[in-house]
């Protein structure tokens, strides 16, 4: 058989081949496999062309163009199935069940959340916050001064024995001063009047400690105290604030009570109760049927504590506040005894 004829049967043989071979192929890796069993180096269309050699002179165009015309053939044909093969990948992706976006997860670890006492300690300074109050911090170990003497407790004052105090030993401290854990957050008025010039509304929040221990009573429990100095504050002022944070606390329509009471650092001083929030006033087992609950301690700053702080009583005034966290986070939740929030037992705090 001649040359030409044998290359021709070849490439013809070839040109029915390859596409099947193609076609036969289901992923892209083996697609391009069998494309460089055919065109690659030791492929079978170069196989045919080494016998191109023998061809005749006249029969080389011919051949040429035919193989010319193949090798279009073959790289159209492996785009056209390449095409294909990344068309149902895609389809069939599309059409496999969608991943459940809503499955919880498996967690490595349970989710923890902050202590409800924080959380009531956020929502309370955030009310204060947004009535323009600056929130501060102070420290808890304090000296005597700022704790008692300057808010106008005279040593051996009636008034310390509300507030039995944990003393302790500083080193460093002022030679001659005494050092406590602060009994009340009311320290830090001291502190931020003798250091900043009024107008000022400030509200801090921390622990204080009295030597204190029973279902009502924790040794370490927490205070939010407020207070504002400006020219001609009135009670009228104190009222106003006060309702709104209750109306923010505890909802539209809590009603505010304003009873007379007694702090050597307020004068006049209040305790403050809100409708129950639990049976709207009627009377139930919260309120020990009186309608009403006690939330906080107010008054007018004591003209004796401007003095104290270096602040000038005639030109100016102000109101203070003080109120328990604890005592707000166990009505809240309805928490009855108040060692549960500093067990940290996980059964209970996993309740809030
Ligand atoms: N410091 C008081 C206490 O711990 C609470 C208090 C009462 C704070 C009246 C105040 C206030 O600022 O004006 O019992």
């Amino acid at each position: 058989m001649d040359a030409t004829r044998s290359i021709e049967e070849a490439l013809e043989q070839f040109g029915q081949d390859f596409a099947a071979r193609f076609d036969a192929a289901t992923s892209e890796q083996t697609l391009r496999d069998e494309k460089a069993s055919v065109l690659g180096k030791k492929g079978k269309l170069t196989e045919i062309l080494k016998l191109m050699g023998k061809v005749p002179a006249e029969d080389r165009r011919r051949i040429g163009e035919q193989v010319n015309a193949l090798k279009d053939a073959v790289e159209s044909r492996f785009e056209a199935r390449l095409e294909a093969l990344r068309r149902q990948r895609r389809e069939a992706e599309l059409n496999a069940p969608p991943f459940d976006l809503s499955m919880p997860p498996r967690l490595l670890a349970p989710r923890g959340h902050r202590h409800p006492l924080s959380q009531t300690q956020d929502d309370l300074l955030a009310i204060f916050r947004d009535l323009g109050f600056l929130s501060v911090e102070g420290p808890e170990v304090e000296l005597e001064e700022n704790n008692f003497t300057k808010l106008a407790f005279p040593p051996d004052h009636p008034a310390t024995d509300m507030q039995d105090t944990f003393w302790v030993d500083v080193q460093g401290a002022p030679s001659g001063a005494r050092t406590l854990l602060r009994t009340h957050t009311s320290a830090v008025q001291v502190r931020e009047m003798s250091s900043r010039p009024p107008p000022m509304a400030i509200v801090s929040s921390g622990a204080v400690y009295r030597r204190d221990d029973d279902i009502t009573h924790s040794p370490m429990f927490h205070q939010v105290e407020g207070f504002l100095v400006d020219r001609r504050v009135t009670f009228g002022h104190l009222k106003a604030v006060l309702d709104a944070f209750a109306t923010r606390l505890y909802g539209p329509g809590t009603r505010t009570r304003f009873r007379p009471s007694y702090f050597p650092f307020v004068e006049p001083g209040a305790e403050v109760d809100v409708s129950c929030v639990f049976c709207g006033g009627q009377g139930c087992r919260v309120c020990k049927q009186t309608g009403w609950i006690e939330i906080l301690g107010c008054g007018m700053i004591h003209p004796a504590v401007f003095e104290q702080c270096g602040l000038d009583p005639e030109a100016y005034s102000g109101f203070a506040f003080g109120l328990g966290v604890d005592r707000i986070a166990m009505l809240r939740y309805g928490i009855n005894d108040i060692r549960l929030l500093y067990e940290n037992a996980p059964r209970f705090l996993t309740q809030f």
